[in-house]
């Protein structure tokens, strides 16, 4: 039976991992998989992270099972992080959250859960989206079509294009936005343009969805929820799957959640019904390594501190390197303008070269990037930005 299976190209964002792993090249540079690295180049644990597993490997008293849902304690913090205290207070029972393995476990779970809503339902993604929201989505048997989001030629948002898209969706479809730190663009929604995505949303009925997998790695805590909150806060129904995998740098603990927000307290019991049976189906229920640590980090306020202290550095240092990058591609003389990756948010950002440049830089510089020409900016550091701008110069003058 299985002498009729083709092999399937790598994808195209894990491919690159190993790929780099196997480069010998002692100049190459993994610009690829989004994942913090500090200046070493490592991504190491954090060190609240480390004291809370410390705690966890002394005090757990059993391994038995949590079930599809996940831990109520868990589910309950990580709800507050992403809604803050008033807001869950007086969305009361409109509104669960549900561990998930990952980001990825949960957008799984929500396309699952979309679908038993409305088997006919599109999920609306924008143009461009995470490579891998499109299987995610897809293979749950959801149709997917792209709204315009950004200008590869003024580097921003196509809002006004968006807005012209969105206008014409109508309830029974979902709109998948990132709550911050766009992947792959950088550009996030500013708060005006929150607001009138929430009119629309009103206006013409359709479900939001939200993708918040870099929380804290923007503006700030608070600062990268404006949007979610905002919606949270007013539209009848909202979906939002968030993860802790980098902000917590808890990658393979496979750590999220998602949370649904539905128009009555009623709709809300019935709708945990279908994501537990969905949990189940799948893969019964979620690891707890993962949600253990955040629960407890979370909810001391020592460890907390000393996280939020730890992720505060890592949103200063990829915004460091923003403005650090720029810099020094002005000053060897790079004529374009790549002003446009200071001002853009988060891990990522496009060059906006084209696929043979890109394919140029992996192969002839041994520096990794996605097809897309997106850069994990965390990969820039004091011992390559050199070797990183000389070789974009040179690639931009072939
Ligand atoms: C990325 O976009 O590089 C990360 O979200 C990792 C992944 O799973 O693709």
């Amino acid at each position: 039976m299985f002498q009729s299976l083709s092999a399937l190209p790598a994808d195209p964002i894990l491919g690159l991992m190993a790929s780099y792993r196997a480069d010998s090249n002692p100049n190459k540079i993994d610009l690829g998989i989004g994942v913090y690295k500090n200046e070493l180049g490592d991504t190491p644990i954090m060190t609240s992270v480390k004291k809370a597993e410390d705690i966890i490997l002394k005090s757990q008293t059993t391994k038995t099972y949590v079930g599809p849902t996940g831990a109520a304690d868990y589910n309950a913090i990580v709800g507050e992080l992403l809604l803050g205290k008033s807001l869950l207070e007086s969305l009361g029972k409109r509104r669960v959250t549900v561990q998930s393995p990952g980001g990825c476990g949960g957008l799984r779970l929500a396309a699952e859960f979309i679908k038993s809503a409305n088997s006919d339902a599109t999920v609306w993604v924008s143009n461009p989206t995470w490579a891998n929201h499109v299987p995610l989505l897809g293979s749950a048997g959801l149709k997917i079509e792209q709204y315009p989001y950004y200008d590869y030629a003024s580097h921003s948002v196509q809002f006004e294009e968006m807005i012209d898209c969105l206008s014409k969706i109508g309830s029974g479809d979902v709109v998948l936005l990132h709550g911050c730190c766009h992947n792959p663009c950088g550009a996030d929604l500013s708060h005006e343009q929150w607001q009138r995505i929430r009119d629309v949303a009103l206006q013409q009925g359709f479900t939001v969805f939200i993708d918040l997998a870099y929380q804290g790695l923007g503006d700030g805590l608070e600062e990268d929820v404006y949007g979610t909150r905002l919606l949270a806060e007013t539209l009848p129904e909202l979906i939002v799957v968030s993860s802790c995998s980098k902000n917590f740098g808890l990658y393979r603990e496979r750590t999220g959640a998602m949370t649904l927000i539905c128009d009555s307290d009623e709709a809300t019991a019935v709708a945990t019904t279908q994501i537990a049976a969905a949990a189940r189906a799948m893969y019964s229920m979620p690891p707890d390594h993962g949600a253990a640590i955040v629960q407890l980090i979370l909810n001391d306020s020592s460890l907390r501190q000393e996280w939020d202290a730890e992720l505060t550095e890592m949103r200063n240092r990829i915004n460091g390197l923003r403005a650090q990058f720029v810099k020094k591609i002005q000053s060897i003389g790079i004529p374009q303008d790549f002003s446009f990756i200071e001002r853009e948010k988060g891990m990522f950002s496009f060059l906006g070269v084209n696929v043979d440049q890109v394919q140029s830089l992996v192969n002839d510089y041994s520096i990794y990037l996605v097809n897309s020409s997106r850069i994990n900016v965390a990969g820039i550091n004091d011992a390559n930005i050199e070797y990183l701008a000389t070789s974009l110069a040179a690639i931009l003058k072939a």
